[in-house]
C-alpha cells in the first residue's frame, strides 16, 4: 500500500513548521523569547572574615566577606549584570533568639551594602529584610510562646531591619519571610520615614520547600532549625490559587513587583501571576536546583552550560521579567560568548 502525501484534517502538505528551524538566523528570528544579562540578579553570600568560604551543597559558590564582595561585584558589572541580592552568614555567637545582630548598625550585612554603594553607585542592591540569618532557632522571625513564629511582633523588627537595609543603601527590599501583612507594614515605614523611592520585591508566593537545602547550609540555618521546618507560614506546594491571593494582597499593600520561589517546580505559577496581575514577576532559581545541575554535571550526566541557560529561559518563557540565582555570572558570561 502506499503511504499517502496528506491527512484530510491537516493542511500538511502546505504547511510545515520545521521551515522555521532549518537555520541559526531563522530560528533566532522566529524566537519568541530572549535572555540577557540584564535579566539577572545575582544572587550571593556575605560573610564575616571568621565564618568560612565553603559551602558543600553549592560547588563554586562561595560565601564572600566584604572585600571579595567589592572584587566579584566588579566582574560581575564587567560581565553586564547590574544587581546584586544580598544574604549574610553571621557567626553563631551572634545569632540569639530575638535576632538582635540584625538590628546592629555595624553588622556585615549593612556594612556590605554601604561598601557597595560606595564604591558602584550604579550598582542595584536587593537585601532581605527576613531574620534566618540573624536567629539562632533558624526562623525567619521571632518566635511566640507557641513555638510558632510570631505574625505581628515578626513585622515590627523587620519594618526596621527593612529601615535599616535602606539607610545603609539598599534600592529595593525584598521580604522572604512570608509574614501576613508585611508588605503594607514595611511601605507605610519606609514612607514614614523618606524611604519612599526604595522599592519592595515581595516574595510573595514562596513555597516550603526542600529546595533551599543548600541555602540553609551556607547560612548555617540549618543546624539551628533542626527538625524544624517552616510550613506554618511558607506556603503548601499543593497550591496555586493560594499563591494568587498571596500576589493579590501584596500587591495591594504596595509591593511594586513579585517573586516566585523556588523557580522551576513553580513555573505554572508564574505564568498565571504573570498573566493575571501584570506586575514585574521574578523567579528565585534556587539553590537546590543549582547544586542539581552542578551535581548532574559532575557526574557527566548533562552538560552543564547548556541545560543552564535553557532552564535560564525556561523562567522568561513562563513569564518572569528577571531571575534571582547563584548562575547569574555563569549564565553571563555565556551570553557574552
Ligand atoms: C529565608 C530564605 C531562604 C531562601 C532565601 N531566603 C530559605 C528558607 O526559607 O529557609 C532560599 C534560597 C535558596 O534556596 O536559594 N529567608
Amino acid at each position: 500500500m502506499t503511504i499517502p502525501h496528506s491527512y484530510s484534517i491537516s493542511q500538511f502538505p502546505a504547511i510545515r513548521l520545521r521551515r522555521h528551524r532549518r537555520t541559526e538566523w531563522i530560528r533566532q528570528l522566529v524566537a519568541e523569547t530572549a535572555l540577557s544579562s540584564n535579566d539577572l540578579i545575582w544572587s550571593v553570600f556575605v560573610r564575616e572574615e571568621s565564618v568560612s568560604p565553603r559551602i558543600k551543597g553549592m560547588p563554586d559558590v562561595e560565601r564572600f566577606t566584604i572585600p571579595q564582595l567589592l572584587e566579584a561585584a566588579s566582574k560581575a558589572q564587567d560581565l553586564g549584570i547590574n544587581v546584586l541580592a544580598l544574604f549574610p552568614v553571621i557567626p553563631f555567637e551572634k545569632r540569639c533568639e530575638q535576632a538582635a545582630e540584625a538590628l546592629n548598625a555595624e553588622n556585615v550585612l549593612l556594612k556590605a551594602i554601604r561598601a557597595l554603594k560606595q564604591s558602584y553607585p550604579n550598582l542595584g542592591i536587593i537585601s532581605d529584610p527576613a531574620l534566618d540569618s540573624f536567629t539562632s532557632h533558624g526562623h525567619d522571625g521571632l518566635l511566640g510562646d507557641d513555638e510558632d513564629v510570631a505574625n505581628d511582633e515578626t513585622i515590627q523588627i523587620l519594618c526596621k531591619h527593612a529601615l535599616f537595609q535602606a539607610e545603609a543603601g539598599a534600592d529595593i527590599v525584598a521580604p522572604s519571610d512570608m509574614m501576613d501583612g508585611r508588605i503594607g507594614m514595611i511601605r507605610q515605614y519606609l514612607d514614614t520615614y523618606g524611604y519612599k523611592d526604595v522599592a519592595i520585591m515581595s516574595y510573595a508566593a514562596k513555597y516550603a520547600s526542600a529546595f533551599y537545602g543548600p541555602f540553609r547550609e551556607a547560612l548555617g540555618s540549618d543546624k539551628c532549625l533542626g527538625k524544624k521546618n517552616k510550613k506554618t507560614y511558607q506556603m503548601d506546594p499543593a497550591n496555586a490559587l493560594e499563591a494568587l491571593r498571596e500576589v493579590a494582597l501584596d500587591i495591594a499593600e504596595g509591593a511594586d513587583s513579585v517573586m516566585v520561589k523556588p523557580g522551576l517546580a513553580y513555573l505554572d505559577i508564574i505564568q498565571q501571576i504573570k498573566q493575571k496581575f501584570m506586575v514585574p514577576t521574578f523567579a528565585f532559581h534556587v539553590s537546590g536546583e543549582y547544586a542539581m545541575l552542578k551535581a548532574a554535571a559532575a557526574q557527566g550526566m548533562i552538560d552543564y552550560n547548556k541545560t543552564l541557560l535553557e532552564v535560564m529561559l525556561s523562567f522568561k518563557r513562563a513569564g518572569a521579567d528577571g531571575v534571582l540565582s547563584y548562575s547569574a555570572c555563569e549564565v553571563a558570561k555565556l551570553l557574552n560568548e
